[in-house]
């Protein structure tokens, strides 16, 4: 059932190639430079929209966090990502001009659904962007949009966030194209770099012995801290997320400018720093606070993609660079190294302690 590999979630690692086939598939449009999904919203809705607001918890805010990202950068409208936890429809503008994007794998989790109840109560329109047909996410809100992952059963999210990145990238040339906010051709490069994800991810994965090796060296430091900047971001804190998760041992994701904000006092030769350093997340200046660490004795590992000069790495491992969604291919090496450290240490990798797949109470 594992298919030969020792871990749900290492199989699931290696299920993304596949996972982002079936996201993609049917959904891309090349000829005519389209995002071609299965929505239908009212006429002019997406037009005069103001705001969209995506609002996950835990894997998938990190998902929403990033597809903000690539939602303002191609739709031309704000938007953010909000705990659905902390999310309140307080103080927010005209909820006609309002659409808000529920990101839940499961489509159960209880503080997901009370955001999605909240923005409902304001006559907000919802969308549910899911892997679960038939889940209460997609009876609660007015549309979904599904992931397509297949069956997830590591507690730890790995080929879901892959898959919801994915989704949403479709889903922000889709509102950007309505809005007339990005040209065919600005969509067709977007879209061509969504069509090498499966080929780019798999080129990862074969490269999963040199990660092993690699994480040996590191099994034994006493935290890990991930950076990056701008769509990088959020693939930093889903990094930390997942070690802490199996791992056990402490990790944070920063903002690499707030590094040196308070958080350097935290390192040493014992906190390796993992850098995305790809094209558009300001490679040269996240390569700076690295160098601040690397000052202090701590070992700096980049995920690179030849955009900038990366010589002063102690640790390099490469990406094929497509555009926005480089990050989303860096992750994979994040969810192996953070798989290799909790392997080496013998911990509970589909079943974590502490921990539920599924999070159904508020
Ligand atoms: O089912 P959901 O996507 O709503 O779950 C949200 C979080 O509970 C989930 O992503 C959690 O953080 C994962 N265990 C992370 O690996």
């Amino acid at each position: 059932e594992k298919g030969g590999y020792d871990h749900y979630m290492l199989k699931e690692i290696h299920e993304q190639p596949t996972a982002l086939r079936q996201a993609l598939s049917g959904r891309i449009d090349l000829e005519r430079g389209t995002a071609d999904l299965d929505l239908t919203f009212p006429a002019g809705f997406l037009d005069s929209l103001d705001e969209i607001q995506f609002v996950a918890c835990g894997t998938s805010f990190y998902a929403a966090h990033y597809a903000a990202h690539l939602t303002e950068s191609f739709a031309d409208v704000r938007a953010t990502a909000e705990l659905a936890s902390e999310y309140t429809v307080d103080g927010g503008g005209d909820p006609r001009r309002t659409l808000t994007v529920a990101v839940t794998q499961s489509g159960e989790t209880a503080d997901t659904l009370g955001a999605l109840r909240r923005a409902n109560g304001t006559g907000i329109r919802t969308l549910a962007v899911t892997n679960t047909l038939g889940s209460t996410v997609t009876r609660d809100a007015d549309d979904s949009l599904f992931i397509r992952a297949g069956p997830e059963i590591g507690v730890a999210a790995t080929k879901t966030f892959a898959s919801q990145v994915t989704t949403m990238a479709l889903l922000s040339v889709f509102v950007a194209q309505e809005r007339n906010a990005l040209s065919a051709a600005d969509a067709r490069d977007v879209l061509t770099d969504l069509r090498g994800l499966p080929g780019a991810v798999q080129q990862v994965l074969d490269d999963a012995g040199d990660v092993r090796e690699a994480a040996t060296a590191f099994v034994d430091a006493s935290a890990y801290f991930f950076v990056s900047r701008a769509h990088g971001y959020p693939v930093a804190l889903e990094g930390a997320l997942k070690l802490k998760e199996i791992a056990y041992d402490h990790a944070e994701g920063f903002a690499a400018g707030e590094l040196k904000h308070g958080p350097l006092a935290l390192v040493t030769e014992d906190t390796p720093i993992l850098a995305v350093l790809t094209e558009g997340t300001r490679p040269e200046e996240t390569l700076n606070n690295v160098a601040e660490a690397q000052t202090r004795g701590a070992p700096a590992i980049g995920i690179v993609d030849g955009s900038v000069e990366t010589n002063s790495l102690d640790t390099a491992f490469s990406v094929p660079s497509l555009g926005p969604v480089t990050p989303l291919v860096a992750n994979v090496y994040f969810q192996l190294f953070a798989y290799a450290i909790a392997n080496q240490q013998g911990r509970s990798i589909d079943k974590p302690r502490n921990l539920a797949k599924s999070v159904t109470v508020e």
